[in-house]
């Protein structure tokens, strides 16, 4: 049962629609109407603000939507991320990748959409010929491999595949495969929409189909890489808006990360921005950049969508413990690849 507060602090969210506050917390929208004129009946009345007469699915022409990185108010914002994060702890798997001896380089990315308009193939193959060019042997996905359904008003005009069948049989046939190369991938807000609706996990399809590419989990997954004393990546797809500061998000991410179970590394995907933090906390923060073109709804805020890519390449000292992060960005734009 979802509390009270839970309920009115996500119906407070004027940025998304009814409906996207339904999927965010798991339920119907009908469930939904009916919680908020419960608790318009009772004491806490007057928490619930009033939403806009428009986004109560008149005709509304301003864009509405629970998934882009449109700017919102950071405090919410980073209330309902530390919640987030302290949920993903209690449901915390360690996968151990243990192919190192002393330094490999990875590869980093995120976002992809596959089924979208503005999912850019060309330039993921090309992401794909860098890695192969540079000996990587793993690729960690942030999540959103695929755009998902029904995650905003209009959404279903911004897409070329329907349905979870097309969108994995896409992902399956399209995304880019490379001899010896591995993608470990974790699932997002987007790829879990059909999840949220009809009980259909596509990591799971998508990883029986395809024996390079590997299904961590739902959210978040903290991978061991090594062998005797491992370094640890997290990878990560968090929720909400982004912020003003292209940092703050990775920042509040970092800091909300209990002691002692931090990763040496943190890569988040979801907010489509690429950003490096070398030491925030010990841990080193990237945002993994996206391969979804700029959306018009993300034109007219405006806030872009950072096209690219990235490889790390750690060294590891003596005594495995890691000494050294090289990471390196490349920048993906849309007339030149
Ligand atoms: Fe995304």
């Amino acid at each position: 049962m979802i509390a009270d507060a839970d309920i009115i602090a996500a119906y407070n969210r004027h940025d998304i629609t009814v409906a996207g506050v339904a999927v965010d917390l798991g339920i119907s929208e009908r469930q939904l109407q009916r919680r908020i004129k419960r608790i318009s009946n009772g004491p806490d009345a007057d928490k619930i603000s009033q939403r806009p007469r428009a986004s109560r699915g008149g005709t509304n022409t301003a864009p509405v939507n629970q998934s882009e990185p449109a700017p919102v108010d950071q405090s919410d914002e980073v209330d309902r991320l530390k919640k987030q994060i302290a949920d993903l702890h209690s449901r915390q798997t360690i996968h151990a990748h243990d192919f190192y001896d002393k330094s490999e380089p990875i590869g980093i990315v995120s976002d992809t959409h596959l089924g979208s308009n503005y999912c850019y193939l060309e330039l993921l193959e090309a992401a794909y010929d860098v890695f192969l060019d540079n000996g990587v042997r793993a690729v960690y996905h942030c999540g959103d491999l695929l755009d998902g359904e029904n995650m905003y008003r209009g959404q279903v005009y911004e897409i070329s595949h329907h349905g979870a069948d097309e969108q994995v049989k896409l992902c399956v046939d399209e995304y880019p495969s490379r001899d010896g190369i591995t993608t470990h991938f974790i699932t997002g807000n987007h790829d879990q929409s059909f999840y949220k609706r009809s009980g259909v996990d596509v990591g799971k399809l998508i990883d029986s189909a395809r024996p390079d590419m590997n299904y961590l989990g739902p959210d978040q997954a903290m991978i061991e890489i090594g062998n005797d004393k491992p370094w640890r990546l997290m990878i990560m797809h968090p929720s909400g808006g982004t912020a003003y500061a292209i940092s703050y998000k990775a920042q509040k991410a970092i800091e909300s990360l209990s002691g002692g179970r931090k990763p040496n590394v943190l890569a988040l995907g979801h907010y489509h921005k690429a950003d490096f933090l070398p030491a925030c906390r010990n841990v080193c923060g990237i945002q993994a950049g996206c391969f979804q073109r700029q959306t018009p709804y993300m034109a007219t805020k405006p806030t872009p969508a950072h096209l690219g890519f990235w490889i790390l390449d750690p060294t590891v000292n003596p005594s495995k413990l890691v000494s050294r992060f090289a990471g390196e960005f490349f920048a993906g734009y849309e007339d030149a690849i």
